[in-house]
């Protein structure tokens, strides 16, 4: 299939959700919902890297992620009567084919395609067959406006096979979803963009400057990565088109913890805010489930951005744990782009 030009894409008039100027656009945004309970797999299924990921799920990961806290996590979340709703990534395990149609279903229960954005995270590619899995269940919420799917597999440089970044246009937001899920080996948990897909970000944002401009993506591309073996590989490149283009506002999820950061844009920094899994149990060594909000009001040279975080409280009432405003001034979360996470924890190897 022919890919539309820049200007073609950007022209459709198929904008949802625009509200009267003045009005601030409130994106939600969660992660890493890691859904369980897992599915039994087959024996045949856990042929793979599945087999070690069935094993780490029994010894300790569903004891972290609970049905139960994402469930108040998206309770609140709804009640917050968001715009739009943005998922970035690793929404399944071990990307079992039952573990993509439960994933739809709870996709559902945010809200219809339309209105909730999805990009795929390492574990949402597990195995390589995951790919097929994944587009037959969640390809209307990797949709762009102009109705091409961005769902099928991105192809590290393979020109007109990569469906991502896919776009769409709510208001005075542009929402570029990007996938950096690759199958890879046991233990390790990268990402990988390919050159074709950061050119085409690049032409899109370069062409959206008078939009509010949100990159999602599930790994964190601010420099340095919280460890070598769960990297966005290509993140460098990513950076820089970023400093070429500029962008509004990029979320990712991958480290499972509240993040703030910022890289190089096109005169000032471009803030990268993470959230944790969005079904991390309280009281336990991870940032406990949590959501952001993010209030968008203004206009192009002028824009506001209000961060509100909302997450489980050791009770597991779901509450406010911060509010900040974003600014996009040379380094106000630091400067070099260096990451600053609450009570952060590193620890674990399978993100
Ligand atoms: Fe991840
Ligand atoms: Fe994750």
């Amino acid at each position: 299939m022919s890919r539309g030009s820049v200007n073609q894409v950007v022209a459709s008039d198929a904008v949802v959700g625009e509200g009267a100027v003045g009005t601030p656009f409130v994106l939600a945004h969660l992660s890493d919902p890691h859904l369980g309970p897992l599915p039994r797999p087959g024996l045949r299924e856990l042929a793979s890297k599945r087999l070690i990921g069935y094993i780490n799920w029994r010894h300790g990961r569903h004891r972290v992620h609970l049905p139960d806290a994402l469930d108040a996590i998206t309770r609140d979340l709804r009640a917050a009567r968001p715009d739009h709703v943005t998922v970035t990534g690793d929404l399944v395990n071990i990307a079992l084919p039952a573990e993509f149609a439960q994933a739809r279903r709870w996709l559902e229960s945010l809200g219809p395609p339309a209105d909730v954005s999805v990009v795929p995270g390492n574990h949402d590619a597990y195995v390589a067959a995951a790919g097929l899995h994944r587009d037959r269940h969640w390809a209307p919420y990797m949709e762009g406006d102009d109705g091409r799917s961005g769902s099928a597999q991105h192809s590290v440089g393979g020109g007109e096979k990569t469906l991502f970044p896919y776009l769409r246009r709510r208001g005075r937001v542009a929402l570029i979803g990007l996938s950096t899920a690759i199958a890879t080996p046991p233990f390790m948990a990268t990402g990988r963009l390919g050159d074709p897909q950061i050119a085409r970000m690049a032409e899109l944002l370069g062409a959206l400057r008078t939009l509010f401009r949100v990159v999602m993506i599930h790994h964190p591309p601010a420099a340095p990565p919280s460890a070598h073996h769960k990297r966005l590989i290509d993140a460098g490149a990513f950076r820089q088109a970023i400093a070429a283009t500029g962008a509004e506002l990029i979320i990712h999820g991958h480290d499972h913890v509240h993040a703030l950061a910022s890289i190089e844009g096109n005169g000032g920094r471009v803030p990268v805010v993470g959230v944790p899994s969005a079904s991390a149990g309280a009281g336990i060594k991870h940032h406990a489930g949590a959501y952001n909000l993010y209030r968008i009001g203004g206009g192009p040279d002028d824009w506001s951005c209000e961060v509100v975080s909302r997450g489980l409280r050791p009770s597991g009432a779901v509450a406010e744990l911060n509010r900040y405003a974003l600014s996009w001034g040379a380094g106000p979360f630091g400067g070099n782009g260096a990451t600053r996470n609450f009570n952060r924890n590193a620890s674990g190897t399978d993100r």
